[in-house]
């Protein structure tokens, strides 16, 4: 997930010269005409890159597998990014986070109150009753997928169980309401939101999902809280994540002072956080998750 992006600068339409506008461009003209965020035209891919893309997710899914399948107690963090860095590369994939903006490992693993972007390290054990989110981006001959699951280890308790549940529970939801081309990303983050506050919990603000396949971190931003109708209008083509992040306490986050990369996120109040991560593809007949 990336910080949210302040300044945003409107994207425009354009028509290709010489060509009969199509049903899809009226149809985000329309939108236009009526003051919406509308995408442009470089964030709609093409056949090309939706099977470059596509291929990245069935190994970056391949990757999530791999670790459901090996993580447990007793693990190390690093043993977690080692599990990921050798099953990418050894099936022809580069795992993305690694060097990303000088972040030094493979992937996320983000423990209890850790939100987003923790770093695996040799110290932090996997404990019984630890919930941990394990965020992995695979790049495939230069396409990009970018999915997380949350993993518990042993029995959690009911409270965090019940997080690490309606976290799914809101990305699901978030996916049912754009399951049909020409939503708004608000009108699928007003149904997350709700989700969550009627379990009781708050949805992360200042980070949020993000377009994703050509480059790790694409426009649009995907904000998983706001209202009906505002963000951008999502139409065939376009690949992006819904990732958010459901803490039990207050939405407010904070930096870990011990973390020299100041990459580390971490909830202020220091309660548990959950968070599940799917990459999408939008077609004419809704969403297709490309990875999981
Ligand atoms: N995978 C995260 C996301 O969902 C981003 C991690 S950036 C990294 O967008 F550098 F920390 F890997
Ligand atoms: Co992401
Ligand atoms: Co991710």
């Amino acid at each position: 997930m990336i910080k949210k992006q302040t300044k945003k600068k409107k994207p425009k339409w354009t028509l290709l010269p010489g060509v009969e506008p199509t049903e899809m461009d009226l149809r985000i003209m329309e939108e236009e005409a009526r003051g919406k965020v509308v995408p442009r035209r470089s964030m709609i891919k093409s056949a090309e890159q939706i099977a470059g893309i596509r291929k990245a997710g069935v190994l970056n899914t391949a990757v999530l597998d791999y670790v459901a399948e090996h993580i447990r107690e007793g693990m190390t963090t690093n043993e977690v990014d080692r599990m990921v860095y050798e099953f990418t590369t050894e099936h022809g994939g580069i795992p993305a986070p690694l060097n990303y903006f000088g972040f030094p490992k493979s992937c996320c693993t983000s423990v209890n109150d850790v939100v987003c972007h923790g770093i695996p390290n040799d110290w932090e054990v996997l404990e019984e009753g630890d919930i941990v989110n394990v965020d992995c981006t695979t790049i495939v001959n230069g396409f990009y997928a970018d999915a997380s699951r949350m993993f518990v280890i042993g029995k959690a308790s009911p409270e965090d169980q019940k997080l690490v549940d309606v976290a799914w529970e809101c990305l699901k939801v978030g996916e049912a309401a754009c399951n049909k081309p020409y939503v708004f990303v608000g009108d699928m983050a007003h149904e997350i939101t709700k989700h969550a506050h009627k379990n009781g919990f708050t949805v992360v603000r200042d980070y949020c999902g993000h377009g994703v396949g050509c480059e790790f971190h694409e426009e649009p931003d995907i904000e998983h809280y706001g209202k009906p109708g505002t963000g951008m209008l999502l139409v065939p083509g376009m690949t992006f994540t819904i990732e958010p992040m459901i803490n039990m306490g207050d939405y407010d986050l904070c930096e870990d002072e011990e973390d020299e990369t100041g990459w580390v996120v971490l909830t202020e109040d220091g309660l548990p956080s959950a968070q599940w991560e799917h990459t999408y593809l939008m077609t004419e007949n809704g969403v297709e998750i490309l990875s999981h």
